[in-house]
């Protein structure tokens, strides 16, 4: 028999001090440090609500609302809202502060979903449930539908794992870059952790927008990903990535991530995410883009597509300030 905990209860709190290896020659923090620690401090609410090894399934959206600047401190916050069998919904936010004055911005916030797994990777059943106080029954409703909505988008998991074809393999401005996953890719166990590897696609994505600048780019987004397979440590993985779309002062890069069992050969598609980035002048501010026309029929389809997105992000920025708001029901 399980028991169960309101929100609050679940709260995990973790600080982290940005230094001169976490940050751009401009003395801002990459995006990629600021999302492995939020998977970091949710997979912690997931561990110890679960009491065992929890693993990154999906993550929604995450917006960089403000840039972090070398000497601050930032504070992740994490909580449990929803747990069905064995998946939990995970909210996460982060503020940076600056030590000196006290002052403090939200950087960003999203929602993420864990699911309990046992030694050999399979999902275990949760045993605590989350009994909402009053104040918390919205965002609780809100986490149920979101979970409801997840099932229905993770249906075709399987198949779409099974889809290892190459990405935009027509792209002008693309590269392919291979790895071994190390020991130390993993947070325990055998498996890539999930903050690892947007640590890696933010560096790698980074890298594509930067050249095509010719300039430093800071991470605007990276939108909601789904994980379909597990990494293993010793497998290889090739992280595919190509220029989408350009707009005025950013620009969107897609990747897919295949992995690679080396002694099988048996290739999965682990995920594939899509991420904008800034290009900012010597000013620090927002800088033009050189324009980009896409060419080939390829191209041109992922142009569009990528049109969509941008359309979709503008709506969901819009809605983060109401999120802000609803999450503090949770401290209330
Ligand atoms: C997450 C994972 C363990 C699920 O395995 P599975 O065999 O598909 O699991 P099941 O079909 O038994 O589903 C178990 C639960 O997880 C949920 N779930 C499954 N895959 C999920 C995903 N990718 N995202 C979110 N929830 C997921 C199911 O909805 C179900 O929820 P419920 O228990 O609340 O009803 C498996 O897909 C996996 O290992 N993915 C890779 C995760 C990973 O390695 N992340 C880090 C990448 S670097």
């Amino acid at each position: 028999m399980g028991n169960s905990v309101a929100i609050k209860d679940t709260v995990v709190e973790s600080i982290f001090g940005v230094l001169p290896e976490h940050a751009n020659s401009m003395g801002m923090l990459h995006g990629g440090y600021m999302m492995n620690w939020m998977v970091t401090t949710a997979a912690l609410a997931a561990v110890k609500l679960s009491r065992g090894s929890a693993t990154l399934g999906a993550l929604d959206s995450i917006f960089f609302i403000n840039p972090v600047k070398i000497g601050s401190m930032v504070l992740v916050r994490s909580w449990v809202e929803y747990v069905g069998r064995a998946s939990m919904e995970i909210g996460v936010e982060a503020y940076s502060e600056n030590p000196l004055t006290g002052e403090s911005s939200l950087t960003t916030l999203s929602h993420m979903a864990f699911v309990a797994t046992d030694a050999r990777g399979e999902p275990r059943e949760v045993h605590t449930k989350i009994r909402p106080r009053e104040q918390e029954r919205e965002i609780y409703e809100q986490a149920v539908k979101r979970w409801e909505n997840r099932r229905r988008s993770i249906a075709k998991r399987h198949e779409y794992g099974l889809d290892v074809s190459e990405y935009a393999p027509d792209s002008r401005w693309r590269r392919r870059v291979s790895r071994i996953v190390l020991a130390d890719d993993a947070l325990y166990g055998e498996y890539m952790f999930g903050g690892k590897m947007l640590l890696l696609l933010d560096e790698l994505a980074g890298t594509i927008a930067s050249r095509y600048c010719r300039g430093i780019v800071l991470t605007g987004s990276v939108d909601g990903m789904v994980f379909y397979y597990p990494i293993r440590v010793g497998d290889i993985i090739d992280i595919e990535v190509a220029l989408n779309h350009v707009g005025r002062t950013s620009l969107e890069v897609g990747a897919k991530i295949i992995a690679e069992n080396p002694y099988t050969g048996r290739r999965r598609h682990a995920s594939t995410a899509h991420l904008t980035f800034v290009h900012i002048g010597r000013d620090g501010r927002p800088s033009e883009v050189p324009p980009y026309r896409p060419e080939t029929e390829n191209e041109l389809a992922r142009w569009r597509e990528a049109e969509e997105r941008r359309k979709n992000r503008r709506i969901m920025v819009e809605q983060l300030q109401r999120l802000a708001e609803l999450n503090k029901t949770v401290y209330e």
